[in-house]
């Protein structure tokens, strides 16, 4: 990853996917822009990152405005001239039936998860044709895979990003831009923590149910992003890969 540049969002999470990416493909070599929308937090994160003696700027972003965007690309071309890896990864999970899901709730899951991924590809593609090279990796979830209850905008969201991610990959091969998707299983970070504040005997019950009999690892779904945001995955493109402890093998 040495000197390539690369965006990761939703990075603020000392615990969550995002951090856990930037900071493996950091101690790889890239330069990492860390954006979140917890200005605050990312900063922390990245300055981190640097005290580790990385190069890595935290920024503040809402992933689901298209100005941010711009903004973004413009401030990272002015800094490094190349964008050879975007991580959409920021994401929030809407967690209701659909009898008791509002209008709202639909839309805000849908632009966060699934309109911030276009929105972003949309930004980036641009620099990434012009270098004649890139790799995107976009966040869904085993629940972009298979049906789970409670769960109905979130899928949709996720299921989204899976085949909007495949149908890009088929526009950009030619321009030797990759585009994958990566489906994480139950991964210990604060999205679990508070989708279990309520049910204290999830955690247990979670554990029991997926064949490796434990939830993941941050760096478990880290390593698979940074092998697909390297050269080693120079022949891997309109991919799905599921990172779940066996769970959507039962
Ligand atoms: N943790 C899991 O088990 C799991 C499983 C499957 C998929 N995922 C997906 O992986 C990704 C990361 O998950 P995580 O568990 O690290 O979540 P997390 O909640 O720990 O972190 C998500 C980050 O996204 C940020 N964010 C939310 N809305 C934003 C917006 N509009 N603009 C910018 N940033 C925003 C949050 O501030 C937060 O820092 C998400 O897309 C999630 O859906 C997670």
């Amino acid at each position: 990853m040495t000197d390539r540049t690369v965006i990761v969002t939703g990075a603020a999470s000392a615990a969550g996917l995002g951090f856990a990416t930037a900071r493996m493909i950091a101690a790889e070599g890239a330069r990492v822009y860390l954006t979140d929308l917890d200005g605050g937090e990312v900063e922390k994160r990245a300055a981190e990152l640097r005290e580790a003696g990385h190069v890595a700027t935290g920024l503040t972003q809402d992933v689901t405005e298209e100005a941010g965007w711009t903004a973004l690309v413009e401030r990272v071309l002015a800094d490094t001239g190349r964008i050879d890896g975007l991580v959409n990864n920021a994401g929030i999970a809407v967690l209701r039936m659909t009898a008791e899901l509002t209008h709202e709730s639909w839309d805000k899951q849908i632009a966060v998860n699934m309109t911030s991924v276009y929105l972003g590809c949309r930004a980036a593609l641009p620099t990434m044709q012009a270098q004649g090279a890139g790799s995107i990796v976009n966040l869904s979830s085993v629940a972009g895979l298979v049906g789970i209850p409670a769960c109905t905008a979130y899928a949709a969201s996720k299921g989204g990003v899976r085949l909007y991610s495949k149908a890009l990959a088929m526009e950009v091969a030619a321009s030797n831009i990759r585009v994958n998707s990566v489906h994480p299983g139950v991964i210990w970070t604060d999205m679990q923590k508070v989708a279990l504040a309520d049910n204290p005997d999830g955690y247990d019950a979670i554990n029991a149910s997926i064949p490796m009999k434990r939830m993941g690892e941050p760096d478990d779904i880290a390593n698979m992003v940074a092998f697909l945001l390297s050269d080693r995955a120079k022949y891997v493109t309109g991919g799905e890969f599921v990172v779940d402890g066996g769970l959507t093998a039962q």
